[in-house]
């Protein structure tokens, strides 16, 4: 298993470009499965997650084609198999996104029940009872959520009790196909859920509301394949400005948006950094200072994303003074500071809040990854810290973060992969 191995030194200071964004390439992959013709889908990251995304489809008999500069052309007109087995499932929970597509255009989905994770238990009841709504009948079977229905779903007024990303995802490419219309109240605002919406726009899907918690959708009988860029990586975005702040360094980054970051900017400029942005681009100088300790808590979007709590939570771990951190989506997602405070950080944990008070420097130590979040926020705090963090279990890192050695490398950090 391989292992990162971290410097910590002087500030990171240099240029790198963002990439496509997991959460928005993941969906759209699955709604690649609604298109009557071939799709070719363009900033895709070469991530871990999208790579079994892909895999998936493939074992589905998709037809795909890996282009040039992570262009993906996908063809679901060849699709032979409608199970997502247990093996994709259980190494990527997002694999669930095929459901409402598959059930939609093809009447009948088998998709492994995913389980939860390191950090909390996550269900999917919302993304079932919804899709029931719709008229489709569901049966857990073996571990397997078997879903079918009598013809088209059928579009319903849905009342989503809890702001889901993954729910209103599955739901919206449900619909798109339903007949009639479909309401879904309470809808995630994501900039993901945005961009997997336009996407669908563009295949000829009739949606309005589209950025607001109320999406209304007139179902068509086909979607036509087409081209979409996949938008920038906010949560990647975020995170490098993060490390350049703990750092006490400067960073430009290319490719990228602030419209969609303006929660994370906002602390960022309170913790002390100088930030400015144009079309495409975002710089964060923090002018040699040591950042100055921000309280936060997390809520869907706009507000705080719980993806970018454990990264500040890393920055606060070597700010001035002291702040409180809430998490309020998943139970168990300030699991890391245990790591952190094994690098001499000085975390308390109360329920779902941290308070930490900041130390001046962090001291390396070994570390473990325990989730994709988390890794990131052990790579920031190696960068803050006296001498050489190895951290284990970077599977997770894999996952979310592009060519993290090369982009942190540009920065001028110190990183290594150590292949065990
Ligand atoms: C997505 C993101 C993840 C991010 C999260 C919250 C992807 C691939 N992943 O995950 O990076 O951290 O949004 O912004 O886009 N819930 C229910 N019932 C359901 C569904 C969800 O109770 O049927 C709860 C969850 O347990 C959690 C909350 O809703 O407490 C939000 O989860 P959700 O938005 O669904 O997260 P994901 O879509 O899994």
């Amino acid at each position: 298993m391989d292992k990162l191995l971290i410097g910590g030194g002087g500030p990171l200071d240099g240029e790198i470009r963002i990439s496509g964004a997991k959460n928005s390439a993941l969906p759209i992959l699955a709604c690649t499965l609604l298109a009557d013709g071939p799709m070719s889908i363009g900033n895709m990251p070469h991530l871990n997650d999208v790579t079994t995304m892909l895999a998936l489809l493939r074992c589905m008999g998709v037809g795909i084609t890996i282009g040039e500069k992570m262009c993906v052309e996908i063809d679901a007109n060849a699709l032979t198999e409608l199970t997502a087995p247990y093996e994709l499932v259980r190494t990527m929970r997002a694999s669930i996104l095929v459901l409402g597509p598959m059930l939609a255009r093809f009447g009948e989905a088998n998709v492994s029940f995913p389980g939860g994770c390191a950090i909390g238990s996550r269900p999917v009841d919302i993304h079932l009872r919804g899709l029931e709504a719709m008229g489709a009948t569901i049966e857990v079977d073996e571990g397997y959520i078997r879903a079918k229905s009598d013809g088209r779903l059928k579009g319903a007024h849905i009342f989503m009790d809890v702001v889901t990303v993954g729910g209103t995802e599955n739901l919206v490419m449900a619909a798109v196909l339903a007949e009639g219309q479909t309401i879904l109240e309470n809808a995630a605002r994501e900039p993901e859920v945005v961009d997997l919406c336009q996407c669908m726009v563009a295949m000829g899907a009739k949606i309005e509301g589209i950025g607001t918690s109320t999406l209304v959708v007139t179902g068509v009988e086909k979607l036509i394949g087409c081209h979409y860029d996949v938008m920038p990586d906010r949560i990647e975005t975020g995170t490098y400005l993060v490390a350049a702040a703990a750092t006490r360094g400067r960073v430009r980054l290319k490719d990228t948006r602030a419209d969609i970051l303006e929660a994370v900017l906002l602390k960022l400029e309170e913790a002390g950094a100088e930030l400015s942005y144009g079309e495409g681009w975002i710089e964060l100088d923090m002018k040699g200072k040591r950042p100055k300790a921000v309280n936060l808590r997390t809520a869907p979007y706009p507000a705080f994303p719980t993806d970018m709590q454990a990264q500040f939570t890393a920055m606060n771990a070597v700010a001035e003074g002291t702040a409180t951190v809430v998490e309020t989506i998943f139970e168990n997602r300030l699991i890391q500071i245990h790591e952190l405070n094994r690098m001499g950080a000085q975390i308390t944990l109360e329920g779902n809040t941290a308070i930490i008070t900041g130390v001046e420097r962090l001291n390396a130590a070994p570390v473990m990854a325990t989730d994709l979040r988390a890794s990131a926020s052990l790579v920031i705090a190696g960068l803050c810290a006296n001498g050489d963090t190895l951290i284990d279990r970077i599977y997770h890192i894999d996952r979310g973060y592009e060519c993290i050695e090369e982009k942190v490398q540009l920065l001028g950090g110190t990183i290594r992969r150590i292949a065990v």
